[in-house]
């Protein structure tokens, strides 16, 4: 493990086995994160979807438009991986930001190690399904078996 985390920041893991599991999650301050690697590159981003709270853990990655996006394995909306915002297809069939939704985090390698900066923007419609009612409406989306629900798909523009 590494040395002791540099002031302000939570230790999340060892750089080379960050990198060879490519998606971890770990609970920072009670908040479950998902740490990427793709193509040499991490991302940290909140685990659970805004949109219904369905884990993004095993989300396809794709580029859209120079974007590289987590798609959300319930209705599959789209998520920027860098900025956390919410993508939709226009009726001109190019991809169109909803601005922020998902709350992302910044990392920082220290003596081969990874840390975590927790984010403390503004309010994000992520941060919902980190509290505890947003669990509960998890637990029963998974009960439900995610019963496909209004918006579904990416084309909901809210
Ligand atoms: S829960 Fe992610 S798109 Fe609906």
């Amino acid at each position: 493990m590494g040395d002791k985390a540099p002031e302000g920041l939570h230790y999340v893991g060892e750089l080379e086995d960050l990198i060879s599991a490519k998606r971890t999650v770990v609970t920072v301050e009670g908040r479950d994160i998902l740490i990427i690697h793709h193509q040499g590159e991490f991302y940290a981003i909140d685990t659970y979807c805004y949109h219904a709270g369905s884990s993004l853990q095993n989300g396809d990655i794709e580029e859209l438009d120079r974007k590289l996006c987590i798609i959300c394995p319930k209705h599959k909306f789209r998520i920027g991986l860098r900025e956390g915002e919410g993508l939709y297809r226009g009726r001109d069939r190019s991809w169109h930001s909803k601005g922020v939704k998902q709350r992302v985090h910044k990392l920082h390698l220290h003596q081969g190690a990874v840390y975590l900066h927790l984010s403390t923007a503004a309010w994000t419609e992520s941060d919902y399904y980190q509290g505890d009612k947003g669990r509960a409406a998890r637990e029963r989306l998974e009960r439900e078996g995610g019963a496909e629900e209004a918006g579904a798909e990416e084309g909901r523009s809210d």
